[in-house]
């Protein structure tokens, strides 16, 4: 019932099912009214809706039309509509007119799509007893709430609601509890009080601590979010619902939505985007106008441009930009850049889901990009490749380094123990911002060329270099540094390197293209894959690696935009050999092996296990439970997902091995 097609960090553009159809995700479901619905949000894009189904049971009138005619024909919207349960009344006025079971069966007699639970939203900032209290209890109705739907054979898709307050790890234990239970929907409850008063940053925490326990596989809805300003951040984090009444609370507030926060009416001299209403009125026009009218047409604009945020949001997922696109809206207010740089401190969870590869360039927005995980993946990579015994650090040129890194390279002073230097048994890395140090065998590998950074370096990017240096030194007996590249670097230097021989870098493709498969497939791999008589084929036009042969068998293709390597089943039987299971592998069941050898595509509910290093877009092989190699191919998701998954495609398979 729910797909993933595409993804970025924790980001992913996915595809609900419902009875009333499908909805793409990240999607709003703007808030309807049950008795006094003004805009018809239909109109404006809305695919799926929520109402409450509290409200429609306190009152006779509506309460016997949805139960005679059902919820879709009440609030007269045909698509999928989602319910909640009067938790967010219990949490205003204290208590409710409804049992759990009671609005449980309700919500299944007015035929809602998806139900809720009576969670109890539970305030942020309270004593321990009273969240943990709380918590027991929304825990028990939510198990309450799937054994009703299961013994009564329901088809309603269910919403058990995360709570815990602002007790990490009672956001932990909840989520863990909730997903074991198998609902269907699993929403993140009152964070209401901690969007309104900005508090972002115990956002961040609350919404990250839920996702580590909740399952890939299921949608997870940021309850009452409906502030535009914050759907990439919090699309970033994992959440793919939001709901919203305040487009049209906002717009009886005279209260225009923008992603750069909120705007008065009264304030404004001129309108702020480029919507039907911004473009056919004036401020002035809007002033003049009777309460509802202005209202309506406020309301049509908030509508706008929260889904034309949404709209933006699943093209950066798309393509790869979605942290950049989180990096400018978190501009708008410094709450929200606090939010950002306490997400930089989930970077490990963020990692696991990111693609290795994207098809936009990573570009450096600032110094929360530092913590981003490609840069935390390549500084983890580098830790663990082997190093020759010195180390040489250039300056940064034009990319590809390697290109532009020629002849003699200049002076250098010395780090470390001094003797005279082997260039054969030293690693060349160019130094840079936001990548730290990138070896230049590698460097055309995506993102260390696919990235961009102003020249001038902020204090914060200096004082990461200068730290990841002073560590990685270490590892080596001496390193000689360029002199373009110590002004910057506080680090105990000697003196100048002094030699008969001159410092110059000698390209060697076959120790690149073995570098490249080491940091893609990990060290081993290079060896595995290059033995033989290596006959490296390059493109005429751009000079650039594009066939590797063992004498005229084909053993991977580099591809062009990233340098990534693509097995031939050459290559995968190589790959599959000599590196050690797990690495790389996906295992598939009994099952699904002959399909496997034919070259069909490997979907997730077939696969048993997985190299927790998978992500999204790699080149994986497929091996049975014995680890025989049955196919080769693309993953689609990351390790996590495919494990998780029941539904969808886990490898688009290049080739069966029967082929
Ligand atoms: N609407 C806003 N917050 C909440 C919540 O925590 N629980 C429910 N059921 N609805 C909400
Ligand atoms: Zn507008």
């Amino acid at each position: 019932m729910f797909e993933i097609k595409a993804k970025d960090n924790m980001g992913r553009v996915g595809v609900l099912k419902t009875k009333h159809g499908d909805v793409k995700t990240p999607a709003l479901m703007p808030v309807i009214h049950p008795r006094k619905q003004a805009v018809d949000v239909a109109k404006y894009g809305a695919d799926i809706v929520i109402t409450n189904a509290y409200l429609i049971y306190k009152d006779e009138d509506l309460k016997a039309k949805a139960v005679e005619e059902g919820i879709h024909k009440l609030i007269n919207f045909d698509g999928p509509i989602m319910t909640d349960s009067g938790s967010f009344q219990l949490s205003v006025y204290g208590d409710v007119e409804i049992t759990n079971k009671e609005v449980l069966e309700f919500q299944e007699l007015i035929k809602t799509d998806i139900g809720t639970s009576l969670d109890i939203p539970t305030a942020p900032f309270v004593d321990r007893e009273k969240a943990e209290s709380d918590m027991e209890i929304t825990l028990e109705r939510a198990r309450e709430a799937v054994e009703f739907k299961k013994e009564n054979n329901i088809e309603m898709l269910l919403n058990s609601v995360v709570q815990g307050s602002t007790y990490l790890d009672l956001r932990r234990e909840c989520a863990r509890e909730l997903t074991k239970l198998d609902a269907d929907l699993y929403p993140i409850g009152a964070v209401v009080p901690l969007m309104e008063s900005y508090h972002y940053r115990d956002l961040v925490d609350v919404v990250m601590n839920s996702m580590k326990e909740l399952g890939d596989d299921t949608p997870r809805h940021l309850m009452g979010a409906g502030h535009p300003m914050i759907f990439a951040l919090c699309v970033a984090m994992g959440c793919d619902l939001f709901d919203s009444a305040a487009y049209i609370l906002y717009a009886e507030d005279d209260r225009l939505l923008s992603t750069r926060g909120t705007y008065k009416l009264e304030n404004l001299q001129e309108m702020p985007c480029s919507c039907e209403v911004c473009t056919k009125y004036t401020p002035d026009d809007l002033r003049a106008m009777p309460k509802e009218q202005r209202r309506d047409l406020i309301a049509q604009h908030n509508l706008h441009v929260s889904f034309a945020e949404l709209r933006l949001i699943r093209q950066a997922i798309y393509d790869g930009s979605l942290m950049e696109l989180v990096e400018e809206r978190c501009r708008a207010h410094p709450a929200l850049l606090e939010a950002r740089r306490q997400l930089g401190l989930y970077s490990r969870d963020l990692e696991k889901y990111d693609p290795r590869s994207k098809k936009s360039a990573f570009f450096y927005t600032g110094p929360e990009s530092l913590l981003r995980p490609e840069v935390i993946r390549h500084l983890e990579k580098l830790r663990e490749m082997p190093k020759k015994r010195d180390l040489i650090i250039l300056p940064p040129t034009r990319k590809p380094y390697s290109k532009f890194t020629t002849g003699k390279l200049g002076e250098f002073y010395i780090y470390g123990e001094q003797h005279e230097i082997d260039l054969d048994d030293a690693d060349f890395m160019v130094l840079d911002i936001p990548f730290g140090l990138i070896p230049l065998e590698i460097d055309e590998v995506y993102p260390l060329s696919q990235n961009d950074s102003p020249k001038t370096r902020d204090v914060d990017s200096i004082e990461f270099i200068e730290d990841f240096i002073n560590e990685f030194v270490e590892y080596y007996d001496q390193v000689l540094i360029h002199s373009r590249v110590i002004k910057d670097l506080d680090i105990g230097l000697y003196d100048k390197y002094e030699s008969s021989q001159d410092i110059r870098y000698a390209k060697d493709d076959v120790k690149k293209v073995k570098a490249i498969a080491d940091y893609q497939f990990g060290v081993g791999a290079g060896e595995a894959l290059f033995t033989g008589n290596i006959n490296i084929e390059k493109s005429k036009k751009t000079g650039k690696i594009r066939h590797i042969y063992d004498g005229k068998v084909l053993i991977v293709n580099m591809r062009a935009s990233d340098s990534y390597l693509i097995l031939s089943k050459e290559g995968a039987k190589r790959l599959h050999n000599k590196m050690p299971y797990p690495q790389n592998r996906v295992v598939v069941n009994k099952d699904s092996e002959p399909f496997a050898l034919e070259g069909k595509s490997v979907f997730c509910k077939f696969v048993v296990e997985c190299d927790e290093n998978i992500r999204a877009r790699d080149e994986v092989l497929v091996v049975n439970e014995e680890d025989k190699l049955l196919a080769y191919g693309k993953a689609m998701l990351g390790a996590c997902e495919i494990s998780q998954f029941n539904t969808g495609q886990a490898i688009k398979t290049r080739k069966g091995m029967k082929k």
